[in-house]
């Protein structure tokens, strides 16, 4: 029935080829360093590695465009949630190009082509009435006149009490809840108290397949962070869930009576690797790829992913694809592993946007190349318990191993052939004690390197390709070629051409992390094709025969100074310190709650600055005219001491514009404008941009 009841040791595989996906990041922000170490970059180490060995394999992955992660997103930005996905979309797409995501598709989930794969497979499901429709209580708030599908509501979490937990999910401890699970939950929104009410939806009946999903999870070999998740889930028992959400961005329910519900994203995103996979074959022009990676038991499927997505891709993902199997139409091969990395932390604390701590890819690769990225985050990857990135580390990482081994045995090496050997490989002669141990080094590092990456220890891997470098500067030093030059240039010629042998077998071994510097060291030694397609055990043995010639040197990495690492230090992690959440507020006690409905009752306008001066004999008050659409107004307002009148004409101000009229100084003010006023007295008007009409709601 089922394939694969045997545990094989991952890499010795009798599959023929092997699909690899890495999860839809939602597009409703930048990718952070956090994203890279979670699943990212070990995904496209081991692609590249794959590559290398010459094996048949795809990569997958796109956006995540739908679900509340979006649509709040959208309505704090006073956007729409197409506008959010689109900007997104192509930020993330050009930052993991940049950043060496090798893809072979990078789709979105807006595709009509995800929309029906989406539809397909919640219509199978139905038609073999495996879904379940029910009417249940679910959280509605009365003030926002809506359902809380998902993140709308907050509240603190039965499992691990997170008083962050969203209506689907935990996401420090991971599980999956269903929103009435939640204590104390509040809207979003509004951060009032939900009702509870009755609605329609569909679920889908996870608990059915328990002991179909405990076969199969025994039937693999699973990371022990991943399996302890699983068990956990397992021995809690599954239960059904709602796969349907009162939303109206996303994937419509393709049936009647239910024209303003949506699948739930998470129903529908993980079938998002299936329609990439579609599209690669749409772009490919060969209408039955998909079908050879996802339903043909030759293909050996890894999902990579990070650990708030574990239990959707190893018992979700795994049970949609069971149950369509079950319809008899095609079978889906289900997820041999997946190597879900735990968190990054950053300097000590969680990557948090609001509070100005961590950095983006986007802005990272804006200041240090990439390989350098690639290579500090592949050494602290959380692989089995959660990590940290900080800047020293980055820094020592770059001067100390890529510049200071790697990039000086390569240039030592090199710049010993340009200069004593004319640019031409010196010729080996029979090799001695020292020479032999050097070659050992280098015939062993691919097969121990390789084993690491099989079993999806990419830091280990990576350690140990780097000690091939930390070898051959050893063996560098021990055989001082600026000795034997003179003294015994036999013995010379045979450890430069050796050196050289190493350089070429550490960018193939080196290629999957740091693919850029592979490419330039190729090009150094100017060798044909790419470092990438050299074939990896080629590594083992001698590859540049000797008398050739060897390329331009250049440096391969500059070191970092500190006061580049300082100005980043004091960019991104010198925040204040987030004040617990039951904690003292770190700002003037917050006001009593007040309704949205309270709050829509100011009108608040963008207003253009017509005219402006001072008040005569004030010190504080400027007198102010302001365009608010078609009317002329006059305010006053106390900011002299922070803005000269010549400053504010032309500029666009918020003004709260029905406050009952105000006498300053026998001078009547029709309003008022919006100030941020700290508590040493700094204020600042808020503005918006020009383009912005005036008599614009603001709200
Ligand atoms: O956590 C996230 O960013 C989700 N968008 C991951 C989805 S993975 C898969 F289901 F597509
Ligand atoms: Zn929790």
């Amino acid at each position: 029935m089922m394939k694969n009841l045997t545990k094989e040791p991952s890499g010795k595989s009798r599959f023929s080829r092997t699909l690899v996906t890495a999860a839809l990041p939602y597009a409703n922000g930048p990718i952070h360093l956090g994203h890279l170490a979670g699943a990212y970059l070990p995904a496209d180490i081991y692609v590249r590695y794959l590559r290398l060995k010459g094996e048949d394999v795809i990569f997958i992955c796109g956006s995540d465009e739908h679900g509340v992660a979006v649509t709040i997103t959208a309505e704090k930005e006073g956007l729409t949630p197409q506008q959010i996905v689109d900007r997104y979309h192509v930020m993330n797409k050009e930052s993991f190009e940049k950043f060496g995501m090798s893809f072979d598709n990078y789709s979105r989930t807006t595709l009509p082509v995800h929309h029906q794969t989406g539809q397909e497979f919640f219509l199978e499901l139905y038609k073999q009435n495996v879904l379940i429709e029910k009417s249940e209580k679910q959280l509605y708030c009365e003030k926002d006149r809506m359902f809380l599908a998902d993140r709308y509501v907050e509240g603190i979490c039965p499992v691990c009490g997170n008083t962050e937990a969203r209506g689907d999910q935990c996401e420090r401890c991971g599980t999956w809840l269903e929103q009435t699970q939640l204590i104390d939950p509040k809207c979003k929104l509004c951060g009032t108290t939900p009702v509870v009410k009755e609605t329609k939806h569909w679920y889908f009946p996870l608990g059915k397949f328990q002991i179909e999903l405990e076969q199969y999870v025994d039937s693999k070999k699973w990371k022990e962070n991943v399996r302890a998740y699983i068990d956990s889930w397992l021995k809690e028992g599954l239960e059904d869930r709602a796969i349907t959400r009162d939303l109206h961005w996303g994937i419509p329910v393709p049936l009647q009576g239910y024209e303003n519900k949506v699948i739930y994203v998470w129903f529908e995103a993980v079938l998002g690797y299936i329609s990439s996979t579609k599209e690669l074959s749409q772009k490919r022009g060969d209408q039955n790829l998909w079908k050879k990676y996802w339903q043909d038991e030759g293909t050996r499927y890894i999902a990579f992913i990070g650990k708030d997505n574990i239990v959707f891709h190893t018992l979700i993902f795994p049970a949609i694809l069971m149950s369509w199997n079950k319809g008899g139409k095609s079978r889906y091969i289900l997820p041999d592993a997946v190597p879900a990395n735990e968190f990054l932390n950053f300097e000590g604390r969680k990557f948090s946007k609001s509070r100005g701590w961590g950095i983006d890819l986007k802005d990272f690769i804006d200041v240090f190349p990439p390989d350098t990225l690639r290579y500090a985050l592949a050494l602290n990857l959380p692989e089995s318990r959660d990590s940290d990135f900080y800047w020293k580390d980055f820094q020592a990482r770059v001067n100390n191993e890529l510049a200071d081994t790697l990039g000086n045995f390569v240039n030592r090496t090199l710049q010993f052939v340009q200069r004593y050997y004319d640019g031409k490989v010196p010729m080996a002669g029979t090799p001695g004690d020292l020479d032999r141990w050097a070659l050992d080094q280098m015939k062993d590092a691919p097969a121990k390197v390789g084993a690491l990456f099989d079993e999806f220890r990419f830091r280990d891997g990576v350690v140990e390709a780097m000690s091939l470098a930390r070898a051959a500067n050893k063996y560098f030093n021990d055989s001082e070629p600026w000795k034997t030059r003179k003294e015994n240039p036999g013995l010379c010629s045979t450890s430069i051409n050796i050196c050289v042998q190493l350089t070429r077998s550490l960018a193939i071994l080196l290629s999957p992390v740091i693919p850029n510097a592979a490419e330039e060291i190729w090009k150094m030694l100017k060798l044909d094709g790419t470092a990438a397609g050299a074939g990896w055990n080629t590594a083992e043995s001698f590859g540049l025969e000797a008398g050739r010639e060897i390329g331009e040197l250049k440096i391969l990495f500059n070191k970092i100074e500190d006061s580049t690492i300082e100005e980043q230090i004091k960019n991104t992690a010198s925040g204040e310190e987030p004040a617990a959440k039951t904690d003292v507020p770190s700002v003037v006690p917050i006001k009593p709650i007040i309704s949205i409905d309270d709050f829509r009752k100011i009108d608040l306008r963008v207003a253009k600055v017509v005219s402006c001066e001072k008040v005569p004999k004030s010190e504080k008050l400027l007198r102010i005219e302001v365009q608010i659409g078609g009317e002329i107004r006059q305010v006053v307002a106390g900011i002299s001491k922070h803005y000269k009148p010549e400053e504010l004409v032309g500029a666009n101000v918020i003004v709260v514009a029905n406050l009952a009229p105000a006498k300053l100084m026998g001078l009547e003010s029709n309003g008022m404008l919006l100030a941020a006023s700290s508590e040493d007295g700094t204020l600042s008007l808020l503005t918006t941009r020009s383009d912005i009409g005036s008599g614009s709601f603001v709200r």
